[in-house]
């Protein structure tokens, strides 16, 4: 195992057979196939606060003492801490099958009155790693690039239960453009399940209304429906509250488990009930690792690549750039819509203005047809009216002629 701050230079590499479980050999057939010959590669950051167990964790996640242990040599000593950047490099063998890691250790902060300046050594050392894949890049040989880009940087939070501090938003701001942010709660042993869970909640919240973006792994529909609901529980354990130990204790049954013992009973670092160490673990190397290394790729370096590109003048790239200025885009969206929206209300205008004009015509003919329905009815009842009039003319004739009366008389 080598330290080494610089991300080009290439460290001697140390094999490691190792003799727990890691997962990586679990991987899809096809790509596992495709990977054993050449093995996996991943290059994981730690960082966070100093003392959080960011390297017990390391060597927690792969089961190996890549760092050597750090408790003080007798209790009252102080607890050797990081005091620089660390590069180490390990080949883990599994069934035969090798990952590459790279793992990157920072030193811890917030013993510090000012804590501002410790993130730029850390953007730094990412944004040199993404500088050294772009020589690469450029040489006229382009086989067999070496990527010692950060995949994967998972982010210690103190187990306060409270909101996220001032310092772990700042960092957490400046470093999510540029890698694969993956929050964890350390040493979650001091924490019990509801006060973990609302601590999540909380995190979760804060990062979303600071507009930080954490890694999302991405969901597959063709995967099968096991995958999928293993994928989707990773997902919701986001941010992991985990514990680091390479230890092994007895637990109360008589098994001896990786796990940090208490008067009250073990807390088991592999058992999902205790902790998500398994979940990160799962994440890491096994179910998003070839996603991480996308999106690394695909997405965090193209943009750092863009943005060092238009910054060293490249105005080929720029006028492209230029003709997908978001704002601009913005713009002309919001004309086309704008003019959708007048089409929508003229044609809507026309449609109301025809149904007026029916309704209208309709009221129109039934206020002639009730108009001729009215005069024939006067008409019919004035004509009535005048028989009447001329029947009881009549009559009163008849009545007053005494020939009449006296016929009838006489007839009866
Ligand atoms: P710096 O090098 O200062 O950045 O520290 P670090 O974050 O690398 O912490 P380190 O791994 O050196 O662990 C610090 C102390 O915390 C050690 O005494 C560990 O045994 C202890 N520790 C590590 N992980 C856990 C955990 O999950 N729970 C508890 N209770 N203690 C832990």
């Amino acid at each position: 195992v080598q330290d080494s701050s610089s991300p080009s230079a290439r460290a001697p590499i140390t094999r490691k057979k190792i003799h727990g479980h890691v997962g990586f050999s679990n991987l899809p057939n096809q790509i596992r196939r495709k990977s054993v010959k050449d093995g996996f590669q991943l290059t994981v950051m730690v960082v966070g606060e100093s003392g959080l167990g960011k390297s017990t964790m390391i060597n927690t996640l792969f089961d190996s003492p890549i760092y050597a242990p750090r408790e003080p040599l007798h209790p009252a000593a102080d607890r050797p801490k990081t005091i620089a950047i660390e590069s180490t490099q390990a080949v883990i063998e599994e069934n035969g099958v090798r990952l590459r890691l790279t793992v990157v250790d920072t030193p811890g902060f917030g013993d510090f009155v000012n804590n501002a300046p410790s993130c730029n050594p850390i953007l730094e050392n990412i944004e040199q790693r993404f500088d050294a894949y772009l020589s690469q890049e450029h040489r006229v040989r382009r086989a067999n690039l070496v990527d010692t880009r950060i995949h994967a940087c998972i982010y210690f939070i103190q187990p306060t239960g409270h909101a996220l501090k001032q310092i772990d938003i700042e960092f957490m701001r400046h470093l999510h453009h540029r890698v694969n942010l993956i929050p964890v709660i350390a040493k979650a042993d001091t924490m019990n399940d509801d006060e973990i869970a609302d601590f999540k909640e909380r995190i979760l919240s804060d990062l979303e209304f600071n507009g930080i973006q954490i890694f999302q792994a991405p969901m597959y529909e063709d995967d099968d429906e096991e995958s999928l609901a293993e994928a989707d529980e990773i997902a919701r354990a986001i941010p992991f509250a985990v514990v680091g130990a390479t230890q092994r204790v007895r637990t109360r049954d008589g098994r001896k488990v990786r796990g940090r013992a208490y008067p009250w009973g073990v807390v088991e670092v592999d058992n999902p009930a205790h902790c998500d160490f398994g979940k990160l673990r799962q994440m890491l190397v096994r179910t998003n690792l070839e996603d991480l290394r996308e999106y690394t790729n695909e997405v965090l370096f193209e943009r750092w690549r863009t943005e060092k590109l238009l910054a060293m003048g490249y105005t080929q790239d720029a006028s492209v750039f230029a003709e997908f200025d978001p704002a601009e885009r913005l713009q002309e969206d919001r004309i086309v819509h704008e003019a959708k929206l007048a089409k929508l209300e003229a044609s809507m205008k026309e449609v109301f203005r025809e149904k007026v004009e029916i309704q209208e015509r309709k009221l129109k003919q039934s206020e002639v047809e009730l108009y001729g329905r009215h005069k024939e009815i006067k008409d019919q009842l004035n004509k009535q009216w005048e028989e009447l009039v001329k029947k009881k003319a009549q009559l009163e004739g008849a009545m007053s002629s005494p020939d009449a009366s006296r016929k009838k008389t006489f007839r009866g």
